[in-house]
Order: C-alpha cells, then structure tokens, then sequence
C-alpha cells in the first residue's frame, strides 16, 4: 500500500510564538508543505493555544488544498471550532497541560462512551473521517473499533524513543500487530509521533497497512537549516520509498 506524507505544522508555530511574533506563519509553511508534494497538512489546536491559534485554523482553512488533520482533543470548544472548520480528517488526542507533547495514546477502554458521542458529533458535522489516536494495545484497537471511528493513528513514540535495537524490534513488533489487528476491523491505518528521517526505513520496513503518518517536528526541525520544501521533499522520497 502506499503511505500519504501529511506534515504537521505545530512548531512554526511554536517558534513564531517564542518571540510573540507574526513569523513564521504556519499557514504559509502549509503552502511550502504542499507545494513539496506533501499530501496533506496536521496541526493540532489544543486547549491552552501554546502554539496553532483560532486565527491560524481559519487562514489553514483558507490556503490548504491538499488533506487537512485537525488534532484535537474532546473539549468542547475545540469540537466545536472543528466542526465549523471542515477538515478532511479529524484526530482525537489526550491532552495534558503540563506535557511537553502528546505522550500517550487515548485510554479508549475506559472513555469509551465519551468518545463515541464525540466521533459522532464529528461526523454528524459531516467530517469525513475520524481518526483516534491510539497506542498498540489490542484492547485499545478493539474498543476505537467500537466508538464508530474510521481510523486509528498507532501512536510510535516508544518505537521512536527505544534506546537499544532490541526494544526498537519489540515496538516495532507491536505496531505491527496492532496494524493487522486494525486492518482486520475495518479501522483505516494511521501513525505517528517522533518518526523522523532515521527511524523512517525501520518503521516502514516493519509496519503494515498504513495509510498515512503525520510527520512534524523532525520535518520542521530540518526545514530550519535546509528550507521547507527541501525538507519535505526528502520525508517524502522516504514515505514513498
Ligand atoms: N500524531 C499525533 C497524534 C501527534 O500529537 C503528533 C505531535 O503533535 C504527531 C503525530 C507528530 O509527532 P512529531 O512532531 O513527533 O512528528
């Protein structure tokens, strides 16, 4: 299967914010994003706004062309802001306001209920697809499965954290089983957090089934030093194999 590059843009934001600035301007790092052959361009509103604002969801929703991924968690005001944007995808994370980035996957088990009005509010609004982002746990597979999401997002952090090889094989592993179980169910395949241009080949060689990965801040980090588009470009040769 081949596998969409969609690139999230959160840390442009992030570093327009560390000078209170109005640059860089994450709505034209969209632009550079797509103009490189991404398909598609993620950014997460979270509650306390650290780094997309309301304002850049609107511009986003003005120059994005390809596929949009709205991240968000179950707050009610960032449901609703979702729901009157459109985007192609929504993603629903936890959040916690004291983490540094999202460091789990949602406890689909235990807020199961919760998120099944919420996917459906979602898709009442008329999004197309509703991705949960979920880490590789069968339980977890198995009750998104339940809530009436389309799609999973297997969360790779701890395959992107893994100290020594034999860890990295046993995350591997398990994303890998967790895809097949996925794909199994009818749930549409997604990942990612913290892939990046050295882990990419592994990641890619183990997992099966996946559709699209959300790619950002190894993207943005390089863009830095070598331009957006470059950036993009070479994740992408890597995405497309
Ligand atoms: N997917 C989800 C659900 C995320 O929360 C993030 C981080 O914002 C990513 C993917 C991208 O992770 P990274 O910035 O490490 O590539």
């Amino acid at each position: 299967m081949s596998t969409d590059l969609l690139v999230n843009i959160d840390h442009v934001a992030t570093l327009r914010n560390a000078r209170r600035e109005t640059i860089p301007d994450p709505a034209q790092a969209a632009m550079a994003v797509e103009a490189a052959g991404a398909d598609g361009v993620v950014f997460h509103l979270r509650e306390d706004r650290r780094h997309i604002t309301d304002r850049d969801v609107r511009l986003l929703k003005e120059v994005v062309r390809t596929k949009m991924d709205f991240e968000l968690s179950t707050n009610p005001d960032v449901v609703r802001i979702c729901c009157e944007t459109q985007p192609e995808l929504a993603t629903l994370v936890p959040e916690r306001r004291e983490e540094v980035t999202t460091e789990n996957g949602l406890d689909v088990t235990a807020r199961k209920e919760q998120l099944r009005d919420v996917v459906a509010q979602l898709r009442d609004a008329g999004i197309a697809e509703v991705a949960l982002f979920v880490d590789p746990v069968d339980k977890e597979i198995d009750a998104a499965r339940e809530t009436g999401a389309d799609c999973i997002e297997l969360h790779t952090g701890d395959f992107a954290n893994a100290k020594s090889r034999l860890a990295r094989a046993r995350c591997a592993a398990d994303l890998a089983r967790a895809a097949e179980r996925a794909h199994a169910l009818g749930l549409v395949v997604h990942a990612g957090h913290g892939l990046d241009y050295r882990n990419y080949g592994a990641f890619r060689a183990a997992v099966p089934h996946v559709r699209e990965v959300s790619i950002g801040f190894a993207v943005v980090a390089r863009a830095i030093l070598v331009g957006m588009e470059q950036a993009v470009r070479e994740m992408r040769t890597l995405v497309k194999g």
